[in-house]
């Protein structure tokens, strides 16, 4: 990407969703955000030894928040290299030395067969051409017993042609209108099994509470490199973009997905007695 005193309003209009991020350092959260950090941590009991990937960690939430809250290893790629840069910073000034970023792709990972306990993959799968591809990368870098965590968002309410056709053109993908069924499908293969599955619901921001969000974000300090003209068109594009996501998601849901291996040949039995708490 050119330096920012460079961009001029025609490149900003130009921009996708995710390279508008990485210019203004927004903190991009995992659906459900730290919440969905920390139920993962709990449920599957994670500590200091673990080890995770993050994929499309964007500018590194969800890698920084485990680190903090695990003090373990933790890897966080993307394809965006800029939010890799402002992910690498955050994690100096957190002073997280098991913590670590990289570029490297979803589809064609850099890492050996069988290295991490945990894949976390919140809100990425969607946005990857080869989706197969990454699942199949996914289980490969996992270790043996190690858990996938997807975390996809879907349609919960039928979202009109025209939002969709503008989402699409906000980020640049040609994502398809899916249900929870079809993620379910998707990510849960024949030889494996699901170990937890937790629904959530978007609520709708205020446009209050969207004006005071922005505002934040636009007074930084590296975006007063900006020329006037820029500054003005990234203004209109950010404010345009959030209006439309808030729209958006009070259409949509998420799950956390926490799925395994099947271990038919050792445990060769389903369970019978099934229980509910009381
Ligand atoms: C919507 S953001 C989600 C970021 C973060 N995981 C979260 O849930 O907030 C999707 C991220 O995936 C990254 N991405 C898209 N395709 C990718 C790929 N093939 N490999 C790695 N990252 C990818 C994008 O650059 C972007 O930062």
């Amino acid at each position: 990407m050119k330096k920012i005193e460079k961009l001029t309003p025609e490149d900003i209009k130009a921009m996708s969703y995710n390279e508008i991020i990485g210019l203004v350092r927004e903190t991009n959260r995992t659906p459900g955000g730290l919440n969905t950090i920390k139920t993962v941590a709990r449920m599957l009991n994670l500590n200091s030894s673990s080890k995770i990937l993050d994929i499309g960690t964007s500018t590194g939430h969800t890698a920084l928040e485990f680190g903090r809250l695990l003090n373990c290893e933790v890897t966080g790629i993307d394809i965006n290299d800029e939010s890799i840069k402002t992910a690498t910073e955050r994690c100096k000034r957190f002073k997280l030395d098991k913590v670590k970023f990289q570029l490297d792709d979803a589809t064609n990972l850099s890492f050996k067969d069988g290295v991490f306990d945990v894949v976390f993959a919140g809100n990425v799968t969607s946005l990857v051409n080869n989706r197969e591809a990454a699942l199949n990368e996914y289980w490969r870098v996992l270790k043996p017993n190690g858990y996938l965590v997807a975390v996809p968002m879907y349609y919960i309410k039928e979202p009109s042609k025209k939002l969709v056709d503008d989402v699409r053109k906000a980020i640049q993908v040609n994502i398809e209108v899916q249900h929870k069924q079809e993620w379910r499908d998707f990510f849960l293969r024949e030889n494996d099994e699901m170990f937890e599955e937790v629904d959530f619901k978007f609520l709708k921001c205020s446009d209050k509470e969207i004006d005071e969000f922005c505002k934040n974000i636009l007074e930084r300090e590296h975006l007063k490199k900006l020329s006037k003209e820029s500054m003005e068109t990234l203004r209109k594009c950010y404010y345009d973009f959030m209006h439309l996501f808030n729209e958006n998601n009070s259409h949509m849901g998420f799950t956390v997905f926490i799925i395994r291996r099947k271990e038919e040949d050792v445990f060769n039995d389903p369970e019978l007695y099934h229980s509910e708490r009381v």
